[in-house]
């Protein structure tokens, strides 16, 4: 499949230019004003207060679809509580405009999938690659080094259709990629031609990465995900048809954005929620999100146990907001990292996020430990007091804004479990830039710790570290979007001792940002990362993929994901921000998703397949001089 890069200032164009054009023809055409809509229920936020809401722009590249599903079961459905079915519908068209183009349908596979092999050892195992999370791939077999690094390059792009995010991190067992989407869809693809086999839909946004086990009597293994309604989902692996399907949540607003953790037949799914931006509502009793871990039988889909992050319910506190709506409390504390499993101790470890009402809980912002049998909460470090916010914090009449006002540094990468010569140590990211290793063994005291960037609402560390068996290695964003945060940024990947914490080499992201989007464009590294023994591979904001020599930090490979590709459909394929999952190794590939329409950063929809040369062509000596 040849590849092509589209002149990168059609994009930018096409970035900076539906906003004009879209809105005049919808508000003719339908009798429902959208343009006064959109003044009234979405303007105040939308054109810029709100730094991480899209803009106007945005919306025409979102589609009508996503706008309408963002106010039905997503991230705005309490901002559009108030509006008809057809006021919705009218809306979204607005809003869309026409840019929205129906997307080609993804290229379906003329032969069928042959059987999956049941083993595949060199398959990385869900979000984390392993039950510690190191997200390691072992040289032996990846098959890239720093000797064959250099011949790596593009095979094949897929795009997502109709998304402009791309953050469901691929699986690849036997030959085949396991990979959700925006739309909901889950996808079957080909390694070798990227050609679909099947499509199964969820139904809500597909965030996680999928995980692929056995159920005890059937042949084929089981794919599981969990999707932004909440509802966790059994399918097979070799058709897509659902095995089982189970809704987790015990809130409203429950989501699932951390990928959830299979550990001998049982899932263990993460819960945050939505009503971080729910809070933005004046009118709304804020905040009774408890934050939580689930444990669901693999086989059957039944709840095995249920824990919270904020243990008692929240109650009215007999106060009032200045809009009359009661306060309610304490709430918060969102779970939106994969569980790392300490078989050994029989727990599993999670970072929480901030509390959403003042005063903070004292389990936000911190690291605990549950039981893998039974959910029960076995202790809890707090890395920071007293962090309490959410999106009514961004606005001016903040109704819900708890008075601390943030500075929202939540624990949002996944702990890694890592053995060294003589114990274990926790290694936990912050989005302060602070850098921890926890004693396991002593109710998670700090063994060490350090700061390795300034911090900020996307990071510091933002979705996830890396680690071999010498160093921790960790992507840092300090992106300079959001003002609030002040001192010297140290963005790129910073190379640690895992038994010190000293560091052992820092590498700068450089500014690759000339012709692109800003600040939608940035040079931070907020994606989780991958490693090998000797290779390190990070993605950044500015869509740049690099891979980086585990040892020095020289950068030994680069390839720019922004921009138009040729999907193997032959649709475009729209390269953005690389963020929130990382790469994925298998066999000689490498596998990166670009785009990510969320929190102002660059769109798109790609799927990126790398590869090395065929052995065949290395053997014909096409590659030798
Ligand atoms: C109180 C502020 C606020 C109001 C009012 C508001 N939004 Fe939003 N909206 C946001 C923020 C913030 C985000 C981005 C969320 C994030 O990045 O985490 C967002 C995201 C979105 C998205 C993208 C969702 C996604 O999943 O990517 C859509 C679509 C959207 N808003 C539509 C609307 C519409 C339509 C209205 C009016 C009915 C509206 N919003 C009103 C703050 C607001």
């Amino acid at each position: 499949m040849r590849t092509f890069k589209a002149n990168l200032s059609s994009v930018v164009l096409l970035m900076t230019m539906f906003v004009w054009a879209a809105p005049s023809k919808g508000a003719t055409e339908i009798p429902i004003d959208g343009m006064a809509l959109y003044q009234t229920h979405c303007a105040a936020c939308h054109e810029g207060k709100v730094p991480r809401a899209p803009h106007l722009i945005t919306f025409s590249m979102i589609g009508a679809e996503a706008i309408l599903s963002a106010m039905n079961e997503g991230v705005m459905r309490s901002q559009a509580s108030v509006l008809s079915v057809s006021e919705r519908a009218a809306l979204a068209d607005f809003l869309a405009g026409e840019a929205g183009e129906m997307p080609k349908p993804v290229l379906a596979c003329t032969e069928p999938m042959t059987a999956l092999a049941e083993n595949d050892n060199a398959a990385m195992k869900g979000w984390g690659g392993d039950d510690q999370n190191y997200r390691h791939a072992s040289d032996e077999l990846v098959g890239l080094n720093s000797d064959n690094i250099a011949q790596l390059s593009l095979k094949w792009v897929f795009a997502y259709p109709g998304a402009l995010r791309a953050r469901s991190q691929p699986l690849v067992h036997d030959g085949i990629i396991f990979v959700g989407s925006q739309s909901g869809d889950i996808y079957a693809l080909d390694l070798e031609s990227g050609c679909a086999h099947w499509t199964y839909s969820a139904g809500a946004e597909v965030r996680s990465s999928l995980s692929l086990g056995y159920i005890p009597g059937r042949p084929d293994p089981v794919l599981y995900m969990g999707d932004f309604s909440a509802t966790v989902h059994a399918v097979d692996a070799a058709d897509g048809s659902l095995v089982w399907r189970a809704p987790v949540g015990d809130h409203v607003d429950t989501t699932i954005t951390g990928s959830p953790k299979l550990h001998d037949g049982v899932l263990y799914v993460p819960l945050s929620s939505s009503e971080w931006a729910t809070a933005a509502d004046p009118g709304y009793a804020c905040c009774t999100f408890q934050g939580g871990v689930v444990a669901v039988d693999a086989a059957s889909g039944e709840l095995r146990w249920r824990s919270h992050v904020i243990d008692a319910p929240a109650v009215e506190t007999g106060k009032t907001n200045p809009f009359g709506a009661p306060r309610k409390g304490p709430a918060g504390a969102p779970v939106w990292n994969s569980p790392s499993i300490d078989a050994k101790r029989g727990v599993l470890y999670v970072g929480t996020g901030e509390a959403y009402t003042s005063p903070a809980a004292n389990t936000s912002d911190a690291v605990l430990a549950f039981s893998l049998e039974t959910g029960q909460r076995q202790w809890a470090r707090q890395l920071l007091a007293g962090d309490a916010w959410n999106m009514a914090c961004f606005i001016g009449e903040a109704a819900n804004c708890p008075e601390e006002d943030g500075p929202d540094l939540d624990i949002g990468a996944a702990t890694i479990l890592w053995s060294g010569a003589d114990r274990d140590y926790l290694l936990v990211g912050q989005k302060s830039g602070d850098v921890y290793a926890l004693d396991p063994d002593n109710g998670g005291a700090v063994l060490w710790h350090n700061k390795l960037g300034r911090g900020g609402f996307t990071g510091g560390v933002h979705w996830g570290m890396t680690a071999n068996s010498e160093s921790l290695f960790v992507p840092i964003a300090d992106t300079t979007v959001i003002g609030k945060f002040k001192g010297e940024q140290f963005p790129g990947v910073h190379a640690l001792n895992p038994a010190s914490g000293e560091r052992k080499w820092y590498t700068p992201s450089e500014d690759d940002c000339e012709g692109k989007p800003k600040p939608a464009c940035d040079r931070g590294m907020s994606a989780a990362a991958t490693s090998t023994d000797g290779l390190v591979f990070a993605g950044s904001f500015d869509g740049n993929l690099n891979v980086y020599d585990s040892v020095t930090g020289e950068v030994l490979w680069n390839f720019d994901t922004f921009g138009e590709f040729e999907s193997v459909s032959g649709d475009t394929a729209l390269g953005g921000s690389i963020e929130s999952d990382g790469p994925v190794l298998y066999k000689g590939h490498v596998l990166v998703n670009s785009g990510y329409q969320f929190g102002g950063r660059m769109p798109g929809n790609a799927l990126m397949v790398f590869s090395l040369p065929p052995a065949d062509s290395l053997a014909k000596g096409q590659n030798s001089e």
